[in-house]
């Protein structure tokens, strides 16, 4: 939600910035820009749309500089224009600043500086912010850093901000609250910013990230300086980067979805690799141990989550209820943090988010904090908010996901969530020894199982081609298949655009049915296990109405196969495991559906990866 560039040293700052845009376009691509300082002059170069459109416009004008700062858009306020595009100026031109965040009282401070005489160009909250800077750097003689961290004192809200100024061209100041914000160490006394690592890592390892009410001065003289809100200097906690360069490139496919769905066989695997051993019977997830005897005794836990990390922790709750027998919730994070939830000091609150940024879930967290519950992560981004501010976690090891869909990140959570679901087992004795070490075994063959479902790409393209020009899809499935139906219908509507719901099989006669005719294509997960008959009747009332049936069914099949237009075959597994394979046929066909539909699979319209705002 929107993406942060900003380089100071003695490199050009131009490609930088540009290549760091693109590595964070996830984030946002309403518009983007740069501005470069170059023989005491601020060059501004702001484009609606793709970074390409800025590199377009940037073509044959003046690109020098050693500092830069850049910034792509996801618009908040404001609509997306080149006026409203980063980064914006002070009202002398002096100062220009980029944004990632919400201003919450940008209108009073608008209004108090618009009395004052400040005349703004666009709509943005973002524009007040640098006014406000220039206002108080000039009331009160300040300093650059110290006019920052008088201006932050007023601002209620979230942000992640970079400012350059043309009278300090040896300094960047970088500040963030609730908006992610990552420092990198240059090799040669330089300095990188980024709203995440991505940008960062073909540079330097070295890494800073940024904690909330944090002021960073970054000098070409006197080096790094972090103090906080009040001033207080703080030491930087400097990390080593885990992250590769090949993970953030495509490898050769068309789409990173593409490529993130092909990868699930190694990222299921890697989310498992060192956690269970099914010879010897154990799995431990690390980062909970310590806290695994109070998650056993807990009376219940509360899992928030966003989208597709809802789908997950909604697999979750099946998990946990069947395997560990301690009572689940799921919450939409955005619904819990505004509704006074009633928790206490026995719950244990879990986050699942793949960014670990979501604004939502951040403050779902906050408030089973103040409420006295322990909270845990589960994360894929590392040294993301959420796996910050948790009691502790588990990281889902899936790698970066680029396409703007989440794919892999989602059978990752789910791997987390079903090791989690037999570590609260085994220490509450849910269990019997057999059971455990089935679904053990059974785990370790799913990446191979995943990379049978792979294979069948041809059929499910075929079956994409025949459906590409359906205007909506119902898709069914009952216990934790459910989920997978919502999670089916949401990556079809958001990269393709074709309107999809999501149902539980049976509540179809409630009301959904109405819908059903010949030109309706209903997805069902009809794998084998305890609801298969009931999935079956429904498969029927279906038909009655000529609805078309695309099946997902366990290898073997017939009953199903007999009454389906088409079958989409997976083998045969664990019932709690299903949902890590039924799946992956679902995400290729929405990826196939979009690109027959000539829609932008990576980056879908109106979206963003990372939802730093409510
Ligand atoms: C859908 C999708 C979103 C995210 C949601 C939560 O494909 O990616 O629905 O799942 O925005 O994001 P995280 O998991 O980062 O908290």
């Amino acid at each position: 939600m929107c993406g942060i560039v900003a380089y100071i040293g003695a490199k050009e700052a131009y490609p930088i910035v540009v290549k760091g845009l693109k590595r964070l376009e996830y984030r946002g691509y309403d518009s983007a820009g740069v501005a470069l300082f170059n023989n005491g002059e601020i060059n501004l170069y702001k484009k609606q749309g793709k970074v390409s459109n800025l590199e377009e416009f940037a073509e044959g004008r003046d690109k020098s500089g050693h500092i830069g700062i850049g910034h792509t858009r996801w618009a908040t306020h404001g609509e997306p224009n080149d006026v409203n595009a980063h980064p914006h100026l002070s009202g002398d031109g002096q100062i220009a600043l980029i944004h990632n965040g919400i201003i919450e009282n940008y209108e009073s401070l608008k209004t108090e500086l618009e009395s004052r005489g400040h005349v703004f160009k666009s709509e943005t909250d973002t524009e007040v912010l640098v006014h406000l800077i220039e206002e108080i750097q000039k009331n009160q003689s300040l300093s650059l850093p110290e006019a920052v961290r008088v201006t932050l004192t007023y601002v209620v809200g979230a942000y992640a901000i970079v400012v350059m100024d043309k009278n300090n061209p040896r300094q960047l100041i970088a500040a963030r609250k609730s908006s992610p914000l990552v420092i990198g160490i240059g090799k040669e006394d330089d300095y990188y910013l980024a709203s995440d690592a991505t940008p960062i890592v073909e540079y330097t390892k070295n890494v800073v990230y940024m904690d909330d009410e944090e002021i960073a001065i970054l000098d070409l003289d006197s080096g790094m300086k972090l103090v906080d809100i009040a001033n207080q200097e703080k030491t930087p906690y400097i990390q080593e980067l885990e992250l590769h360069l090949e993970e953030l490139e495509k490898g050769g496919y068309e789409h990173f979805m593409l490529k993130e769905i092909h990868e699930q066989p190694r990222s299921i695997q890697d989310c498992f690799r060192g956690r269970l051993n099914a010879k010897d019977g154990w799995v431990q997830l690390g980062g909970i141990k310590d806290h695994i005897e109070k998650i056993g005794k807990a009376k219940r836990i509360i899992f928030v989550a966003c989208g597709t990390s809802w789908h997950a922790a909604l697999v979750g709750e099946y998990l946990f209820e069947d395997l560990a027998r301690i009572p689940v919730e799921v919450e939409y994070a955005s619904e819990f943090r505004y509704r006074n939830p009633i928790i206490g000091e026995d719950d244990i609150v879990i986050a699942i988010s793949q960014s670990g940024e979501t604004a939502d879930t951040l403050a779902a967290l906050d408030i089973a904090k103040k409420k006295g519950a322990t909270t845990l992560g589960i994360c894929n981004v590392v040294g993301s908010s959420i796996s910050r501010v948790t009691d502790a976690g588990s990281y889902t090891h899936a790698g970066p996901e680029i396409g703007v869909a989440s794919t892999k990140a989602f059978t990752a959570q789910v791997t987390v969530l079903t090791l989690m679901a037999l570590s609260i087992a085994k220490e509450r004795a849910t269990m019997s020894e057999s059971q455990f070490r089935t679904i053990l075994t059974e785990l370790e063959q799913i990446p191979n199982k995943v990379s049978k479902v792979l294979e069948q790409n041809d059929l499910i393209e075929h079956i994409s081609d025949v459906y590409q020009n359906a205007n909506n899809a119902l898709y069914l499935g009952r216990g934790s298949s459910f989920p997978v139906a919502l999670e089916g219908a949401l990556k079809l509507k958001e990269i393709s655009y074709i309107h999809a719901e999501g149902y539980p099989a049976a509540e179809m006669k409630h009301g959904p049915i109405a819908l059903i005719d010949e030109e309706m294509p209903v997805f069902v997960i009809a794998t084998q296990g305890t609801s298969y008959e009931k999935v079956v009747s429904n498969i029927q009332e279906v038909k009655a109405r000529k609805g078309k049936i695309i099946a997902i069914v366990t290898e073997g099949d017939t009953q199903v196969k007999a009454m389906a237009d088409h079958v989409i075959e997976i083998p045969d597994t664990d019932e709690n495991l299903v949902p890590l394979l039924a799946t992956i046929p679902l995400q290729l066909l929405s990826y196939h559906v979009a690109v027959m539909r000539g829609c932008n699979v990576d980056q879908p319209r109106n979206l963003a990866k990372s939802v730093t705002v409510e």
